[in-house]
């Protein structure tokens, strides 16, 4: 493709701090993973973040820690990445899937509400390609049911609500650092939470339940557990990024305002709206527009790469109705946003002529 859709960004640090790891011969998760973390919650402004090695498993730990399990009901948004509401099977929860808002093409609220029943012990909103969830709605909701939020936040470094980050407004959080992720790993994924006793748990359960250490003699193992460490060598990719992320985001926005002064005016493109107190880190730039696949097709074959933005889950054999699966309402909005989001190219090279041919190409074909 002449245009990307996405790059990673990778410089002379990231193969740097990768070369000196590879040097030390300590491969697997130690001190750099530790400093990546510190480094995430630093910038989150949290008071525990757990790397792990992808966002998925991080919700799966985030809902075992909540002892979420058979017998639990568990809302989701329809239009989602598929790993939302895989996981909540996979913990012998139900998943109850609700439709999104079209205006914003994250949860919505009523909807959400709707489904809310004596069983829902979570409900896992998804900042969806970076886009700011609307908390005072949610946490007004959970103070009403008492449920806990358990945010997909796999897009969302750096989005905020009221001024503060994602990963710091949700009971737990789990980020990803897969490649079209602006901060990446390759594979990666980090879990926040403010609760104490929830941080040590889920830190023993990605360490084979291993209680606090003090020698290789007195390791104890407290729980059962698994093995989602993320390694020194990846922390080191994600560790030279996040001491950048400032100005990375910083270039984000700078180019989503650049698309969005240039298409927001158009009458046959929409652009999803955000919460007057949110601010959208831009994993990915979204419009929804009519004939969106013949416009698809036309610009890739003119090689612009642009994408899809996610699922409607519920078209999909995994989430038709089944016995860890609820549909709830209407999902008609889910697949209105399915049918009609295209992402557009963003990454940091990306320069304003480029987009400027997206633009123009885009506004030929619309
Ligand atoms: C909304 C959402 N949730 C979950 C995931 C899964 O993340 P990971 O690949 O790190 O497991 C993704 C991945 O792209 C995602 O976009």
């Amino acid at each position: 493709m002449r245009i990307p859709l996405s790059k990673p960004f990778i410089n002379e640090d990231v193969r740097r701090r990768v070369a000196e790891v590879l040097d030390s011969g300590y491969l697997t998760e130690g001190p750099v993973t530790q400093e990546f973390e510190q480094t995430c919650a630093g910038f989150i402004g949290c008071r525990h973040a757990l790397a792990v090695c992808n966002c998925t498993v991080g919700l799966e730990m985030a809902l075992r820690v909540l002892e979420v399990g058979p017998g639990d009901e568990v809302v989701v948004p329809d239009y989602t990445y598929p790993a939302t509401a895989s996981v909540v099977n996979i913990v012998g929860a139900t998943v109850v899937l609700v439709d999104v808002d079209r205006a914003t093409t994250l949860i919505d609220m009523d909807a959400l509400e709707a489904a809310i029943t004596p069983q829902t012990k979570v409900v896992m909103p998804v900042s969806l390609l970076g886009a700011p969830l609307d908390y005072d709605r949610l946490n007004a909701l959970k103070e009403t049911y008492g449920f806990f939020i358990v945010e997909d936040a796999a897009c969302a470094m750096g989005t905020e609500f009221g001024g503060k980050k994602a990963g710091n407004l949700a009971d737990i959080s789990a980020f990803s650092f897969y490649p079209r992720k602006f901060i990446t790993t390759g594979e990666g994924g980090l879990v926040t939470t403010p609760n104490d006793a929830w941080a040590e748990w889920m830190d023993s359960y990605k360490h084979f339940g291993m209680g606090r250490q003090t020698t290789r003699e007195d390791t104890v193992f407290d729980i059962v557990g698994t093995n989602y460490k993320m390694s020194n060598i990846l922390a080191a990719v994600g560790q030279a990024q996040m001491l950048m992320i400032d100005e990375l985001l910083f270039r984000r926005r700078e180019q989503a305002a650049h698309y969005v002064e240039r298409l927001a005016g158009h009458p046959r493109i929409i652009i999803p709206a955000i919460p007057e107190q949110g601010l959208h880190s831009y994993q990915a730039f979204c419009i929804l527009i009519e004939e969106r696949d013949r416009v698809m097709r036309e610009m890739r074959a003119a090689g612009v790469e642009v994408q899809i933005g996610s699922y409607a889950l519920h078209r999909h054999s995994a989430f038709r109705p089944h016995a860890g699966c609820r549909h709830s309402g209407s999902l008609e909005d889910s697949d209105y946003v399915f049918e009609h989001a295209l992402t557009l190219p963003l990454y940091h090279e990306l320069t304003e002529e480029q987009q400027d041919q997206v633009i123009e190409m885009l506004c030929r074909l619309t």
